[in-house]
């Protein structure tokens, strides 16, 4: 077993999963903004480390994505955050791309930037306690997009990403996202989604990535958020399920999906309803940002003192991931 390897398994088994907590600067202040919040760098802190310090961080959350800020900021006790994190057996990661831009060639797309003076960035995370990192590609579907143009240019990223973060010794999460706005079906995610994972694997192989090293972080196939044509949990298990088999190389030890603007219930069951049909040998856990925070923030926003409370909000999203991690949740333990 690969060092690599045995690091992704730390982060994702026994029904554990990942904290996305790495919103840039501007993502966060949407957030905060959102419930009226300001957007300090001590407001930031202050939730994110209410969110590391949780109870549940111990049983459910093998590690989290932070973001450049995140990563270098310490407690009032002088603790670093990866050590808080640490601290719960969980492990750091950091979001290393700089964001995604207008795709020249292909104006209405996005190609994600970063490579840039890459290596030299990992090793100074590498030093503050980072062992895996996150990059994103995202794609938008309508009849013409994605584009092949914004397949193949994402893919070759991800992949020339993926190769550095493995030679810097960590762990890449190589995620590309299909997003769910639009009006179309879930049979045009599937074969949209189908797309996108098929080349990026292609370019990984090229780029001659050690598969069992790495986590992958896909949408799942779910109708546009504006469709009519809505399908049922059973639905989107059974469509991501086909979409993986046939896409993922069996030597990926790992899944962890983004939860894309599903609410926090839809993000549980869904992942319940793809672990209770898995027959795969993937592990297929979550990687989720607003599917674990929103409602956490929304509580803190109302008294931004009441730590306790808000953990207590927080702890009880980490445990239903982790049940639907395992294809354990049910609809009734959410009210107890
Ligand atoms: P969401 O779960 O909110 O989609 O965020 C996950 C993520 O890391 C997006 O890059």
């Amino acid at each position: 077993m690969s060092e690599l390897n045995k690091i992704a398994l730390k982060i994702l088994s026994n029904g554990k999963g990942i904290l996305a907590a790495d919103e840039s600067t501007g993502t966060m202040t949407k957030r905060l903004e959102s419930v009226n919040v300001p957007s300090s760098p001590e407001n930031r802190l202050l939730f994110r480390k209410t969110l590391f310090s949780s109870e549940s961080m111990k049983n459910c959350i093998g590690g989290v994505i932070l973001y450049d800020e995140t990563i270098k900021q310490t407690t009032n006790s002088k603790q670093t955050i990866p050590e808080l994190i640490s601290f719960s057996d969980g492990l750091p990661g950091i979001k290393v791309d700089t964001g995604a831009k207008v795709l020249a060639g292909s104006p209405e797309e996005k190609i994600t930037e970063g490579l840039d003076g890459l290596r030299e960035r990992l090793k100074e995370y590498y030093k503050l306690g980072a062992r895996f990192t996150k990059w994103r590609g995202v794609y938008n579907i309508s009849n013409d997009y994605p584009s092949k143009l914004s397949i193949y240019a994402n893919a070759h990223a991800l992949a020339r990403y993926s190769a550095i973060v493995q030679e810097c010794k960590m762990v890449p999460i190589v995620e590309p996202e299909v997003l769910m706005d639009g009006n179309h079906s879930a049979e045009v995610c599937l074969n949209k989604t189908s797309a996108v994972l098929e080349k990026c694997f292609e370019e990984l192989i090229l780029h001659n990535i050690d598969l069992s090293g790495i986590i992958l972080k896909p949408n799942m196939i779910l109708a546009g958020a504006n469709s009519d044509k809505k399908i049922s949990g059973e639905e989107v298990a059974k469509l991501t399920l086909k979409c993986l088999k046939q896409n993922v190389p069996s030597d990926v030890p790992g899944i962890a999906f983004l939860s894309g603007g599903q609410t926090e219930i839809e993000a549980t069951e869904n992942l319940n309803l793809i672990n209770k049909n898995n027959d795969t040998n993937f592990i297929m856990t979550y990687s989720y940002g607003r599917a674990l925070q929103k409602s956490a923030l929304k509580f803190w926003s109302k008294d931004t003192k009441d730590i306790k409370g808000t953990q207590t909000i927080f702890n009880h999203r980490a445990n239903m991931c982790t049940l639907a991690a395992q294809g354990k949740w049910s609809i009734d333990l959410e009210s107890k």
